[in-house]
């Protein structure tokens, strides 16, 4: 069974952003399923990565339309993506130099930032954006 299932309830109505956040999902559950089965580090450092490359561009995606439409409590959202990347960064470093390994705490740290962020804030910007036409 996956780590997370995706529900209606986490859909903005933007349909790229959701289909990032669907990605940022599927990432995770990639991570989890290559976990469990006790996968090496070479093969976990690649999945790492390509959660933290996508995660970028999924907070560059949303930072531009803020910048855009200039959404009033972009400064707090962008905050929120900043810690989050400087974390996953830590970590990352942190499990390159062996002093901590793939565990299902940090797999339910991502999931647990993930939905709350996306249950919280970013519900916080769909109406605003939905009103400008972002479809
Ligand atoms: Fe969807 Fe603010 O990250």
């Amino acid at each position: 069974m996956a780590l997370i299932e995706w529900e209606d309830s986490y859909n903005l109505g933007i349909e790229h952003l959701d289909n990032q956040h669907k990605g940022l999902v599927k990432q995770i559950n990639i991570l989890h399923a290559a976990m469990k089965i006790g996968k090496g580090k070479e093969s976990l450092d690649e999945i790492l990565k390509a959660l933290i490359n996508y995660t970028a561009t999924h907070f560059k995606s949303e930072e531009e339309l803020f910048f855009q439409y200039n959404f009033p409590d972009s400064k707090k959202h962008i905050a929120e993506h900043e810690k989050f990347v400087k974390e996953v960064l830590k970590f990352k470093e942190d499990f390159d130099k062996g002093r901590l390994m793939v565990s299902i705490d940090v797999l339910h740290f991502l999931k647990g930032w993930l939905i709350n962020h996306i249950l919280g804030s970013d519900m916080g910007y769909k109406s605003f954006l939905l009103s400008k036409g972002v479809r």
